[in-house]
């Protein structure tokens, strides 16, 4: 039987690469001019980082691991997520010590068992930013302000930012034993999923994807005490959280960054308190969040650190691609011909190409050989393929002159140089801006 990727993974051909690498670099410079360093964890770790984070009653936990034991007999998960491990290493390493604020990004494989479906997957990718250590709204504004900015460099254009608040842990509490009453009457309606959900963790039925389950929230889950002139949340909020909420509100509105406030919505991991958002981008389908966060002020503390306040995002890089699919984007693929093709018409200057190509790799320049004795016509058509910019041909005349010829592909001329000149040639055009 052919062998095949697995349910779920993907294979990144060269094309797909190229998309993605834009994604990549535009996160990465803007997240750069933000003030973030980019930091790399392990993909595997022990389960108990995800465990004490993402919590035990979450589908992530309950369902969603890759989880096994080594030999050792270690528990040991495939990262589901990136923040509990970035939280991880900030302990581990002491940055609580050695930095105040510490801004860091990261970039690379997350794994979840779900059912696969278009925009979900058991191996995606995501980009995300952790700002570690700031209790002011200010960051949160500024976490909402770079999630955005990221996703409309990358042509993610038509997109709505939900914003909402899930208090501290005291209002969590308040609010969890007055969910369980407000739905006890129709507990029996909802999904099965969400009946286990009211008993293990009842904050998961606000985020049910299941269209009834979805109308009794709407129409039955309010704040006991709901505050005059408030956006609507199932959440009692104690004074400190609400005033951070309008600052946040009210921050984001001096920084013209959009926001919708009038969606009830959870977050599906148990580490958030306070500010959360969900971006969702238009033409996605089901799977429509694209980059989703918040602040989770207890996280380092439930780890064994001090108190500190925290927010962050990540993104999922396979749906900002799929939403930024039909616009004119920084990923599309790179329309200008670079580098050079050295052809060579006789096996015996095959080792001078590769001493040339070695001379022009060092200095940045894309030098490809062809080292299968294939005719002239047929080296054309693949530096060609290879989108080259020149062909530097080797023949009798060319090594008994110590010259090339130099086809340049996109302007159409052709002239004979000295192999010196060539070189010298070659490596500035390629430190010119294209
Ligand atoms: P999350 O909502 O679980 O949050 O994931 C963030 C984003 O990752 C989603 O909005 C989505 O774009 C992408 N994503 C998640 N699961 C999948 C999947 N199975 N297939 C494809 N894409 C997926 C977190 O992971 C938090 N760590 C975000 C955060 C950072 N909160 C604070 N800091």
């Amino acid at each position: 039987m052919a062998l095949q990727s697995l349910r779920g993974t993907t294979d990144l051909l060269p094309e797909d690469v190229k998309r993605w690498t834009t994604v990549e670099q535009t996160a990465r410079r803007l997240a750069r001019a933000y003030g973030y360093e980019e930091v790399r964890t392990p993909l595997i770790e022990d389960a108990a980082v995800f465990l004490r984070s993402v919590g035990e009653t979450t589908d992530i936990v309950q369902k969603e691991m890759f989880r096994f034991e080594d030999r050792g007999g270690q528990d040991i998960v495939l990262r589901p997520e990136g923040t509990a491990s970035i939280v991880r290493a900030y302990l581990e390493h002491h940055l609580h010590k050695t930095h105040g604020f510490v801004k860091l990004f990261y970039l690379g494989p997350m794994f979840r068992a779900e059912r696969p479906q278009a925009g979900r997957f058991r191996q995606f990718h995501q980009y995300g930013v952790e700002a570690i250590g700031s209790a002011s709204p200010w960051v949160d504004v500024e976490t909402i302000v770079l999630c955005v900015e990221i996703l409309r460099a990358c042509g993610v254009s038509d997109l709505s930012v939900w914003l909402s608040t899930m208090g501290c842990r005291d209002d969590q509490h308040a609010t969890s034993a007055t969910l369980r009453k407000q739905l006890e009457p129709y507990k029996d309606t909802l999904c099965k999923e969400c009946q286990a959900r009211f008993d293990r963790n009842v904050f998961r039925v606000l985020d049910c994807k299941n269209p009834s389950c979805q109308a009794i929230v709407r129409e039955h889950v309010r704040p006991l005490k709901p505050r005059a002139g408030f956006p609507p949340t199932p959440f009692q909020l104690c004074d400190a959280c609400a005033a951070h909420f309008d600052e946040v509100r009210k921050g984001l509105r001096e920084a013209n960054a959009p926001f919708d406030d009038t969606q009830v919505f959870a977050r599906g991991l148990d580490y958030y308190t306070r500010t959360v958002f969900e971006v969702r981008a238009k033409g996605l389908g089901a799977q429509d969040a694209v980059a989703a966060g918040g602040r989770y002020d207890h996280l380092v503390e439930e780890f064994g650190g001090p108190p500190t306040g925290a927010v962050g995002f990540a993104a999922g890089i396979e749906r900002v691609l799929m939403a930024a699919k039909d616009v004119q984007s920084p990923g599309a693929p790179d329309q200008h011909r670079r580098g050079v093709y050295l052809a060579v018409l006789k096996p015996d200057f095959t080792g001078l190409a590769f001493l040339m190509a070695q001379v022009l790799r060092k200095s940045g320049v894309t030098a490809l050989i062809d080292f299968e004795g294939r005719s002239l016509k047929a080296q054309f058509r693949e530096a060609d393929r290879m989108q080259a910019r020149w062909i530097g041909i080797l023949g009798e005349k060319e090594a008994s002159e110590k010259s090339v010829t130099v086809k340049d592909l996109e302007q159409g001329t052709q002239e004979m140089v000295s192999i010196e000149d060539f070189l010298k040639q070659m490596t500035q055009e390629a430190g010119a801006p294209a």
